[in-house]
């Protein structure tokens, strides 16, 4: 059985939404301490909506392909939905990870949860 399915190969090899968003109006950077893998997300909300969303991920291919498939996840979604955006949703999405890769998608989660509190600290909300 192959080790990555072919989603995650695919998000890996044409990651969705790399990049920086200029006005982005949440911002926020994770990164895991024990692999060294930094996730950067940008965040442009209008309306309670994010309107755009981009990453830049310096890491391994899960969590290249954890960010591209999270991101997907998010577009066009209510502020509200993306908060409740589990790192679970994104390895299913994904059509699963290795239990040792799990980790990856954790830093989705968490880059995603970073960039939203940015986004109340700034709006005051
Ligand atoms: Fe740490 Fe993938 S090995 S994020």
């Amino acid at each position: 059985m192959a080790l990555y399915s072919e989603k995650v190969m695919d998000h890996f090899r044409n990651p969705r939404n790399v990049g920086v968003i200029e006005d982005a109006n949440g911002i926020g950077e994770v990164g895991n301490a024990k692999c060294g893998d930094i996730m950067k997300m940008y965040l442009k909300i209008e309306d309670d909506i994010i309107k755009d969303v981009k990453f830049e991920t310096f890491g391994c291919g899960s969590a290249i392909a954890s960010s591209s498939m999270a991101t997907e996840l998010i577009k066009g979604k209510p502020v509200a939905d993306a908060m409740k955006l589990t790192n679970q949703a994104v390895a299913e999405a994904l059509d699963g990870l290795p239990d040792y890769k799990m980790h990856c998608s954790v830093l989705a989660e968490e880059a995603i949860k970073s960039a939203l509190d940015d986004y109340h600290k700034r709006t005051g909300e």
